[in-house]
């Protein structure tokens, strides 16, 4: 049976469209409903409580568009609020587990660094999952805090001077520690892959939340049989502030010309 219903994603901000991009790429037949909070972004500094708050009313806001499945797209709200997902009538899908399971995976010397938001290091999300499956694994955490407002601004440039001081300063735990793995456990992360690869060298895999998400969005799919086969697919987002700078920078990472019908911003407040 085909379901033509969209796939519902969100994040506080731009982060998420690291994961919209992969379910794009792996599931090209599937519509999606994309929100970013960009009003109330960043998520990874706040309390539990708001931060519960605000994805209660995301989800809301996604269910009222008739979504199939719910994916948060956002490593934050995935370790501390995953349990709202008891409260929707849809599947939900976290990005943690997904990527710990690459993580574990790919590591040889079974030392994992975690590079993530304030609220993710706090809840120990990654960590306890590594240990669950590689109990001599040695984890590094460290928060990435500025990071996220860098990506919001766009400024992701390898080649720029701020963004690999800025990059350097977060990774040098990792190096020193010498993981062969690090998990970029926020969503915004993948957005400076380029230059976290170019401060980690050639030997460190980097795991993308996003790329291990989209698999696991798609098996679940399969397995409840509610693919979609529709030819017409839509691709619609929404914020929750400033549509503007959304499109442009959406339009960069998605590699696609998105005009400005497919970004509308909206007020979530009273959900
Ligand atoms: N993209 C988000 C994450 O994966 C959150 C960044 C933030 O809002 O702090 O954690």
């Amino acid at each position: 049976m085909s379901d033509k219903r969209s796939i519902g994603i969100f994040d506080s901000g731009l982060g998420g469209l690291t994961v919209a991009k992969e379910i794009i790429r792996m599931l090209p037949s599937e519509s999606i409903v994309y929100f970013g909070d960009t009003g109330r972004v960043p998520y990874g500094t706040r309390s539990l409580e708001t931060i519960k708050k605000y994805t209660r009313q995301d989800e809301r806001f996604l269910l009222s568009h008739n979504v199939k499945m719910i994916v948060a797209a956002c490593g934050t709200v995935s370790s501390v609020a995953a349990d709202t997902a008891n409260e929707i009538p849809v599947p939900f899908v976290e990005v943690v587990s997904h990527s710990v399971n690459a993580a574990v995976k790919a590591t040889v010397n079974k030392k994992i660094g975690v590079l993530a938001t304030n609220a993710t290091i706090r809840s120990g999300s990654h960590k306890k999952r590594i240990l669950e499956l590689l109990p001599d694994a040695v984890v590094i955490e460290n928060s990435g805090t500025l990071l996220v407002p860098l990506v919001e601004e766009g400024w992701c440039d390898a080649d720029d001077v701020v963004v690999l001081k800025t990059v350097e300063r977060y990774l040098k735990p990792f190096i020193d520690a010498r993981v062969d793995t690090l998990i970029l456990g926020c969503t915004h992360f993948p957005m400076l892959s380029k230059a976290i690869a170019k401060v980690m060298g050639n030997g460190v895999t980097l795991i993308n939340m996003g790329t291990a998400t989209a698999v696991a969005v798609k098996d679940m799919l399969i397995k409840a049989d509610a693919l979609s086969d529709d030819q017409t697919v839509t691709h619609s987002f929404f914020v929750s502030d400033k549509a503007d700078s959304f499109l442009h920078l959406a339009s960069r990472l998605l590699e696609k010309d998105l005009d400005e019908s497919s970004v509308e911003q909206v007020d979530i407040n009273g959900l």
